[in-house]
């Protein structure tokens, strides 16, 4: 079919999502005989287990009424300000002076909550952001379509996928005609798992101030963190002048498809914010702020629950790959584990084998292959890391300062929040069974 009208080429130029891909890989096995036991499915961060009963019943009497069907709030609900706050308040051990109602806003979920900052923080065309490199494909994608450079952070394979401190000085102190306007990081990260130390962040906090540009922290993990405080950077009395952090009630609250998320910042930020979110959600959906607001407090108990199963969950699956010849477990935490395959797989005989397995045509093993073959032979579905990277023959590469060990694209991204205990037990078998079919 033909469009008889003109698209952006902010869009045509941004990669499609790529989840419907591995999804297909997934159909694929599934259609076919099935030969290693059912297909399991490790490839979306979401959670497998339900919202709390208490939310499922207050979302269904709250759904039902006048109220929740007239437009609200346009940066959220008062209630779910001031709960909001109060929360973090409690999970980042703060007081009253520390983190009020006013520096929260609500947004319709994460992802909305960052393509709002972007479009805050970034003139299109002459503006860059730091990002980490593995990267939150969803992160370079609004990038790309507001027109905004990354400015790439290679995170260490080495060093628990850390991001490199080196490369973002050296990128703040060169000049160039795409101004950094922000330094984005991920913690717990998408796709690493790498979760990053308050001492860490505290560095990368003093970095951005330095600089003159925000320090944003996706935490959309932060329920999964471990106990304690996530860091420490909300005591810092200058905290809004440079700090803006995002979250999610997708993972911790388990309610993805109502789409709630927040910006913590400064409150004339926020303003601003609510200016482009008046355009984009004019109010985010009343229904789950409604429910949620009053339910917050009572909910803490069973988000650490849910949290120490996720954790457990993560330790045996770590367990389950250190019994398979070659594969590794790089870095994990919150929903994910970062594997690395065997390095056998990237010999010559690898390279035929997996050519053979997949019937194509191939001239280097990489993880978007390792991936398709362990989907469509194994049945177990993933995120390769090339996912999560520019195409490795994109002349971006060239600009990433100590990119050469993202280069080797050895890295798959196990989502283990969808999945059950007894499927993280079986998943030495089917890695056991990609080594066969690869000679090994
Ligand atoms: C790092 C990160 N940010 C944002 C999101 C999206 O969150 P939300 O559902 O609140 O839009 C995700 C979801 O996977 C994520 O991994």
């Amino acid at each position: 079919m033909t469009l008889r009208y003109a698209l952006s080429p902010a869009v045509t130029g941004t990669a499609a999502p790529c989840i419907p891909q591995a999804k297909a890989w997934g159909a694929t096995y599934a259609a076919g005989q099935q030969a290693a036991g059912p297909l399991l499915d490790l490839s979306q961060g979401v959670p497998g287990e339900p919202p709390h009963a208490t939310v499922l019943d207050a979302l269904s009497k709250v759904a039902g009424s006048h109220g929740a069907a007239k437009y609200g709030a346009i940066l959220g609900e008062p209630d779910m300000r001031a709960a909001l706050a109060t929360q973090l308040r409690h999970q980042y051990q703060l007081n009253d002076g520390h983190l009020q109602a006013q520096d929260v806003g609500i947004t319709t979920g994460c992802n909305m909550a960052f393509l709002i900052l972007l479009m805050c923080l970034c003139p299109p065309n002459e503006s860059s952001i730091l990002l980490p490199l593995p990267s939150y494909f969803n992160h370079a994608m609004s990038l790309s379509l507001q027109s905004i450079t990354p400015a790439y952070l290679p995170c260490d394979p080495a060093h628990n996928f850390f991001p490199s401190l080196e490369a973002a000085r050296a990128i703040l102190t060169t000049p160039s005609t795409k101004k950094p306007r922000a330094i984005v990081l991920v913690t717990p990260n998408n796709p690493t798992g790498s979760t990053y130390t308050p001492d860490v962040l505290a560095e990368w906090l003093a970095l951005a101030r330095q600089h003159n540009i925000p320090l944003v922290l996706d935490e959309t993990y932060r329920d999964f963190a471990s106990t304690g405080a996530p860091h420490e950077l909300f005591k810092d009395p200058q905290w809004r002048e440079s700090l803006i952090t995002l979250g999610s009630f997708s993972k911790g609250y388990r309610i993805p498809g109502h789409r709630l998320g927040s910006i913590t910042a400064h409150p004339d930020f926020l303003q601003q914010v609510a200016t482009v979110a008046d355009c984009m959600q004019i109010c985010p959906p009343r229904a789950p702020q409604l429910a949620l607001a009053p339910l917050l407090p009572s909910l803490t108990e069973d988000m650490v629950r849910y949290a120490a199963a996720l954790r457990k969950r993560l330790t045996d699956f770590g367990a389950a790959v250190a019994c398979v010849p070659g594969w590794r477990v790089l870095s994990s935490g919150g929903f994910y584990a970062y594997v690395e395959f065997p390095e056998a797989y990237t010999s010559e005989k690898g390279r035929k084998a997996l050519a053979a397995a997949l019937g194509k045509e191939m001239t280097r093993v990489g993880s978007g292959d390792v991936g398709q073959a362990l989907a469509t032979r194994c049945g177990v579905l993933t995120l390769p890391g090339c996912f999560f990277m520019p195409e490795l023959d994109d002349p971006i590469w060239a600009s990433v300062r100590g990119g050469d060990a993202m280069h080797e694209d050895r890295w798959i991204r196990f989502a283990v929040a969808n999945v059950s205990d007894d499927t993280i037990a079986g998943l030495a078998d089917r890695l056991r069974a990609l080594n066969t079919v690869m000679g090994m």
